[in-house]
């Protein structure tokens, strides 16, 4: 146990929308992660928030008829409604339109000094990205998807730069030699090449006529920040730069946790960003995959595909949803989602080989041993590999590890037979097999535990007090709405 201090953040989704899949796999694999390192002792702010500036979110507002404050404050109470379904147990929630935030932000800015500088830009603007594209991006994007480029609009206009080319070389250094370790490989690989590409200095705010709904550049309210440039700052705002107790504590970030389609704005940016304030850089960037439908199609409400979170936590309990997400995505790549395969392995590993394990176990010990427990032995399993699976970011492969030991629980039980134990007059044995059984329950309500809080907890609180603690009914009562009943 050390109680060192632990900071994770997620990234800040954009409030134009209602929170999607993706947006609830974030939450819950940093919530994984978080609540793992809250159990072994260490001290953990866990960020996250809501990116809620720029042209997009104007628009949105502007459709659907109401003032920014009042979409963005109505549509970031939905993501912070998601987090409390799902059970995420943040630190600190962060509105980039929040005063604390603004006022940091421009201290930011103005702490970047010389780093920034006025030009002009002649280029493109991708809206629903919110990103700069040059012209030759931006054909490039012609060839593949006409569609999206037609949304692309034209600029010319004065604006600051911020001098990322300066910073080529020292991001080479920090991603090649991990000390900004960029998690999958594939990604760090990824970022590389784009760096050895050759970086340009990136336009850093948009006149204040265009861009309104956003934070004035210091000393020039005729700009207003580029909306990503400002967002960035949140995962230091947060925290109270420069001069909050928690960012004196927390800083530099341990993991940041964000989706493959905006590593670079982490792995490059906003490095170079932390550089040029001579500030340290975070330890890891955890980049996950995107979760798509059963044909591999990106899930929208437009392609009518789209699954709300809160239907699946409603109809299967939040445990099971982040238990499909952290063991069925795999980590680190993308992954698929749908009804039928949520529901077989809801039904194959949670209903039958756990929750069932819990039930035989608690109705034998009670018909057998008049429900007490005994002495319990300590638990043998080597669970060295899970906590190195954690340490790898493989949370997949830690909960296969876990299902190993459940499995390995009901072969034993099958093996041993109680039930025929109990018909002989040896009580000792029949004891000894049923708290082993127990004591190596008691270990895996242990390991899921960061995935699977309440089914943790009823375990250990089933088991955990040398009697059966009376149970609240099946942890996990099977389901027969998307499959045949008998299918899995
Ligand atoms: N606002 C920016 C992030 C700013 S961080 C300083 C943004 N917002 S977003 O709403 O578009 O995306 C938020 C997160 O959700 C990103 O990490 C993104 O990768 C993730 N996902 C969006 N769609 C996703 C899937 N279909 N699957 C998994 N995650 C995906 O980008």
């Amino acid at each position: 146990m050390n109680n060192e201090p632990y900071y994770i953040s997620t990234s800040i989704p954009y409030v134009n929308g209602e929170p999607h899949l993706g947006h609830a796999m974030e939450f819950v694999l940093a919530d994984v992660i978080a609540r793992y390192h809250k159990q072994y002792g260490r001290d953990v702010f866990f960020s996250t928030g809501t990116d809620e500036h720029g042209g997009k979110i104007m628009e949105s507002a502007e459709k659907a008829g109401q003032s920014f404050e009042a979409f963005t404050t109505q549509n970031s109470q939905h993501f912070k409604d998601l987090a409390a379904q799902l059970e995420v147990n943040y630190t600190k929630f962060i509105r980039t339109s929040d005063p604390d935030h603004e006022a940091r932000s421009a201290l930011i800015w103005q702490a970047l000094g010389e780093h920034i500088y006025k030009s002009s830009y002649v280029g493109m603007y991708d809206q629903k990205e919110e990103s700069f594209l040059t012209h030759e991006e931006a054909r490039e994007i012609q060839k593949t998807d006409a569609t999206r480029y037609a949304t692309f609009k034209e600029l010319e206009e004065e604006n600051y730069f911020f001098k990322l080319s300066a910073f080529n070389v020292p991001l080479i250094e920090l991603i090649k030699s991990d000390k900004l370790k960029v998690i999958p490989n594939a990604r760090k690989n990824e970022v590389l090449s784009f760096l050895e590409s050759g970086l340009q200095d990136i336009s850093v705010s948009r006149p204040a006529d265009k861009i309104s709904w956003g934070i004035p550049v210091p000393g020039d309210p005729k700009q207003t920040m580029y909306v990503w440039f400002e967002a960035l700052m949140n995962y230091i705002t947060t925290l109270g730069y420069p001069n909050g107790p928690d960012y004196a504590r927390f800083w530099p970030a341990n993991v940041q946790v964000v989706g493959k389609d905006i590593t670079r704005f982490h792995a490059v940016i906003w490095p170079a960003m932390l550089m040029a304030l001579g500030i340290e850089t975070p330890k890891v960037l955890y980049v996950h995959g995107f979760i798509n439908d059963a044909n591999g199609e990106i899930m929208s409400k437009s392609k009518g595909n789209g699954v709300a979170p809160s239907e699946i936590i409603s109809e299967y309990g939040s445990d099971a949803f982040r238990y499909f997400i952290t063991r069925h995505i795999p980590s680190g790549e993308d992954g698929n989602f749908s009804w039928e395969r949520f529901e077989t392995v809801y039904n194959t590993e949670l209903c039958n080989e756990l929750g069932n394990l819990v039930q035989r176990v608690v109705s034998m010990i009670n018909s057998y041993e008049g429900g007490v427990i005994g002495n319990l032995p300590e638990s043998m399993h080597d669970i060295a590999p899970y906590h190195d699976f954690f340490e790898d970011y493989r949370f997949d492969l830690a909960l296969d590890y876990v299902w190993t030991l459940v499995r390995g629980l009901n072969q034993y039980i099958e093996e041993e037979k109680p039930w025929q134990i109990a018909k002989t007059e040896d009580k000792e044995h029949l004891q000894v097999i049923l708290a082993y059984v127990v004591s190596s329950l008691l270990q895996v309500a242990d390991l899921i535990q960061p995935v699977l809080p309440h089914t943790s907890a009823e375990i250990i609180k089933t088991f955990g007090e040398g009697a059966i603690h009376p149970e609240a009914g099946h942890l996990f009562p099977r389901i027969n709405k998307y499959t045949q009943p008998g299918k899995q």
